[in-house]
C-alpha cells in the first residue's frame, strides 16, 4: 500500500514553535516515527513538507499519477484557507485523512473552519504525533 504524508507550513518548525501547543519533539522525530511505523506495516510511505500552497497542490496531483492509495495531510494554516488544496484532493479521488497535532476546535475561532474536512474521510485532531499513526491504521482498515 502506497501512502503519502503531506505537511503544510510551519510543521517543519515543530519542536521550536509554540512547544506548549505542538510539543518539544522535532519534525525529524515525527518523520522517524512515521518511517519506522510504516516499516513494521510494510508500507510504501512518502513524507513531504512544504511552506507553499502550490507545492502541496502539485504533490497531491502527482499522487494521482503515482497511484497513491491514501493521503494523510496536515495542511497547517492552509486548513483554514485553502480551497485549492481541497479541490486538488477532490480531483484525485484518493482516500484522505486530515490530521492536526492540536485540537483546533478548542483554539481560536478562525481555526474552526477546515476546507479539507469537506473531503477527508476522517479528521484526527489533538492526538499529537499519535494522530498520524492512527491515520495510517485507518487507511489500512485496522
Ligand atoms: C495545525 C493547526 C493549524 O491551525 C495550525 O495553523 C498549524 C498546525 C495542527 O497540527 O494542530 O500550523 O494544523
Amino acid at each position: 500500500m502506497k501512502i503519502l504524508v503531506l505537511n503544510g507550513p510551519n510543521l517543519n518548525f515543530i519542536g521550536i514553535r509554540e512547544p506548549h501547543i505542538y510539543g518539544k519533539e522535532t519534525y525529524q522525530d515525527l518523520c522517524n516515527l512515521l518511517t519506522s511505523y510504516a516499516n513494521t506495516k510494510n508500507l510504501d510511505l512518502t513524507i513531504y513538507q512544504s511552506n507553499h500552497e502550490g507545492d502541496l497542490v502539485d504533490k497531491i496531483q502527482q499522487a494521482y499519477f503515482d497511484q497513491v492509495d491514501g493521503i494523510i495531510i496536515n495542511p497547517g494554516a492552509y486548513t483554514h484557507t485553502s480551497v485549492a488544496i481541497l479541490d486538488a484532493l477532490k480531483a484525485t479521488m484518493i482516500k484522505t485523512v486530515e490530521v492536526h497535532l492540536s485540537n483546533v476546535l478548542e483554539r481560536e475561532d478562525f481555526r474552526k473552519k477546515s476546507y479539507v474536512s469537506l473531503y477527508a474521510s476522517k479528521t484526527i485532531m489533538g492526538h499529537g504525533f499519535k494522530g498520524y499513526l492512527e491515520a495510517i491504521d485507518y487507511l489500512l482498515g485496522a
